[in-house]
């Protein structure tokens, strides 16, 4: 159920996928390659690093206490500023810069699709604008807490039962925002990060030359 009425910002990239996806790796050696191509970039991620980003990773690491739907407000105030606040995604867009988000808003679908159900994180998400390109990091949730294992911390979230019902609930959004005008890039995150990165910067190569891109 997506809000048709939802605009595409142009030039605008995210990062989607299972914790252990690779997201974050992807996203320095994205901005890595950017700046090599010397293409005007901003990367940023979500939860942010401003004061609802940060209160919402103190509920993930289990330091402070927050009802499922209290948490799917946090992220979605955190995305308003992400968005809108000073220095933030639309400003940055605006000076003409590609911007690379590590998690947006199908992540709230997602995670908080399984956490509270579908209808708070729709409500919350559907008057945010959507991204022109959706890199969507595909792998079983078993790969994914493995990875999430060898690094030894767990949030709230990495659990395999709730894992596999977020990939379950990824792809019944993603088939949701098919026809949205967002372009969606799904790539096979089992493969090597190098070939990984391969396939995200072949499909920001096709936003930046498709003549419907300014
Ligand atoms: P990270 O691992 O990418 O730093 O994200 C932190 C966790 O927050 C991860 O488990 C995914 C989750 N998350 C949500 O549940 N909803 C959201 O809207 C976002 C942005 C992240």
């Amino acid at each position: 159920m997506q809000d048709s009425t939802q605009a595409v910002l142009r030039r605008f990239v995210v990062f989607e996928g299972l914790d252990g996806a690779g997201t974050t790796t992807q996203l320095k050696r994205v901005e890595a390659a950017l700046g090599s191509a010397r293409i005007p970039h901003w990367t940023t991620f979500e939860p942010t690093n401003l004061p609802t980003g940060r209160l919402v990773r103190q509920v993930l690491r289990g330091e402070v206490e927050a009802r499922p739907e209290t948490l799917a407000r946090l992220y979605s105030a955190d995305r308003h500023e992400h968005l809108y606040g000073p220095g933030g995604v639309l400003e940055r867009l605006g000076r003409g810069e590609l911007v690379v988000s590590d998690r947006y808003i199908f992540s709230s679908l997602a995670y908080q699709g399984v956490a509270c159900g579908p209808d708070l994180p729709r409500l919350l998400n559907s008057g945010f604008p959507l991204p022109e390109l959706l890199v969507f990091f595909d792998l079983p949730a078993t790969v994914s807490m493995g990875r999430v294992d060898g690094r030894g911390e767990r949030e709230i979230f990495d659990t395999l039962p709730f894992q596999e019902k977020v990939r379950r609930t990824y792809e019944e959004s993603l088939s949701e925002f098919a026809d949205s005008g967002v372009k969606i890039l799904r790539i096979d995150a089992t493969k090597s990060i190098e070939a990984v990165t391969e396939a995200v910067m072949e499909g920001i190569g096709s936003i930046l030359s498709d003549p419907a891109t300014p």
